[in-house]
């Protein structure tokens, strides 16, 4: 397997955390393979798209991008070099062979359960095999046969614990791009956590696109995500637990009371709603309603009060109306987001609400942004109370002024600090002094004290 010069890889990553965590595992496969990872396509000998498939005219873009990765291997042939191509993630798995007919530059189409394959499918492009396109479903599992995790420079990982959707939500393509839902057995994802913890990580986020549904194998019986969350805990070193993405009817007792007495549990939770509307919940195929929803918020902030909520929110849902609208501005103001993603409705080809009747896209501009200003008014509230405070800060990096290191709030705040370079990983106390809109800043406490 390996090459006698190392070759270049460089991969570029859109959409979600779970896209990172692959482009993440495929490096890792790949520098096994012999490759190196480079900063610039310019660079590179193999160059992926990791793609995402979620909204608005994501092929489309692509398209564009495999054109400019085109010219790119036109200026490269010149001087004598080659370069691969691959699509990866979600529109590889939606288009498949498609891409290779549209653009013939294309080398590899590899959907995200296929990974694993792609030393293999390299060495078939290398024995002459031509394009080669890997968009099944296939019966072993990837994580097994993917490498160990490498040694990493930050404190925080995304592990991934959970994979694909049976919710099949009506605007959704999520159920038909990643399939049904899988969960990796607890053994492995504890192998995985503690090859994490031995190289230096301190806070996992647990990833999947319903990642509270989580039902790994457990020594013959069933995790729940709670269940997991505490046999990680216990890992010596990691301090800090999230997870992400998850649905509101999947916050079972057992995760809530979890982040009641779990203090690795941090106290910030993605859970979205879509919308305040029953009738648009209901035509959406959520099957909650923004009551029980906010019932379920209680519940969250009666175990942990101080919880900071985030969601997201999609505006111009076919039908939506104003009263409809209105709905959703209500539940935003009864449940004071700490932060949230707002989406206009972009119909997804293959998903039930693609073929009813569209709200006109002015509607649509203008409800994003009365919903983004009153987020905003939310986020900046929230932002705004944690001056003053003293929290518990895990600094990440360096920061953008010398001597500056940026860390995270246990809310999820980027934090500015004036802080030496090896209290990098550390979790210490920072007093908050001032608020930017996305991020805080504050003085290391000993220094003030
Ligand atoms: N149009 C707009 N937003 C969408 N999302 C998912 N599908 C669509 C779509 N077709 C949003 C949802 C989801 C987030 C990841 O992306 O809000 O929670
Ligand atoms: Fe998509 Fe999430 Fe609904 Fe699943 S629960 S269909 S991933 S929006």
């Amino acid at each position: 397997m390996n090459a006698i010069t190392p070759k270049k890889l460089f991969i570029r990553t859109y959409g979600c955390q779970m896209n990172v965590y692959d482009s993440e595992r495929m490096s890792e496969s790949l520098t096994d393979a012999g490759y190196t990872a480079v900063d610039t396509p310019d660079e590179a000998d193999l160059v992926l798209l990791n793609t995402c498939h979620i909204r608005e005219k994501a092929a489309e873009k692509v398209y564009s991008e495999l054109g400019r990765m085109r010219k790119l291997a036109e200026e490269k042939a010149t001087r004598g070099e080659t370069m691969r191509v691959g699509v990866t993630g979600c529109v590889a798995q939606a288009e498949g062979e498609e891409i290779v007919r549209r653009q013939p530059l294309v080398d590899l189409v590899v959907g995200p359960q296929a990974y694993h394959r792609l030393p293999a499918m390299l060495d078939a492009l290398d024995a002459g095999q031509g394009a080669q396109v890997e968009t099944d479903f296939p019966a072993e599992d990837k994580f097994a046969a993917l490498p160990k995790r490498a040694r990493r420079a930050s404190p925080s990982a995304f592990l991934s614990v959970q994979e694909g959707c049976d919710k099949f939500c009506a605007f959704c393509v999520v159920p038909y791009t990643r399939g049904a839902e899988f969960s990796r057995p607890v053994a492995q994802v504890m192998t995985e956590a503690r090859r994490l913890a031995e190289s230096g990580v301190r806070e996992v986020t647990l990833l999947g696109q319903n990642v509270n549904a989580y039902h790994g194998e457990d020594d013959g019986g069933t995790a729940t995500l709670a269940s997991l969350a505490r046999q990680i805990a216990q890992i010596d070193g990691i301090e800090r637990i999230r997870y992400t993405t998850s649905h509101p009817n999947d916050m079972d007792d057992d995760l809530i009371a979890a982040h009641g007495d779990l203090p690795e549990l941090m106290p910030y939770l993605h859970l979205p709603v879509q919308s305040g509307s029953d009738r648009i919940l209901k035509a959406m195929n959520r099957k909650h309603t923004a009551d029980s929803y906010l019932k379920l918020i209680d519940r969250i902030r009666a175990a942990r009060p101080d919880m900071a909520m985030s969601g997201d929110f999609i505006v111009g849902f076919p039908g939506e109306t104003d009263a409809d609208f209105e709905d959703t501005l209500a539940l935003i103001d009864a449940v004071g987001y700490a932060q949230a993603f707002s989406f206009k409705y972009s119909p997804r080809p293959g998903t039930p609400a693609a073929s009813s009747e569209q709200v006109p896209e002015p509607v649509k501009e203008e409800r994003l942004v009365r919903l983004n200003d009153l987020l905003r008014v939310h986020q900046i509230r929230f932002q705004d109370s944690c001056v003053g405070r003293v929290l518990p800060v895990m600094f990440e990096k360096t920061g953008r002024e010398p001597g500056q290191l940026t860390g995270r709030s246990p809310y999820l705040q980027p934090v500015h600090v004036y802080a030496p370079d090896n209290m990098i990983r550390q979790i210490v106390p920072v007093r908050i002094d001032a608020t930017f809109p996305n991020s805080l800043s504050g003085t290391l406490i000993e220094e003030t004290a």
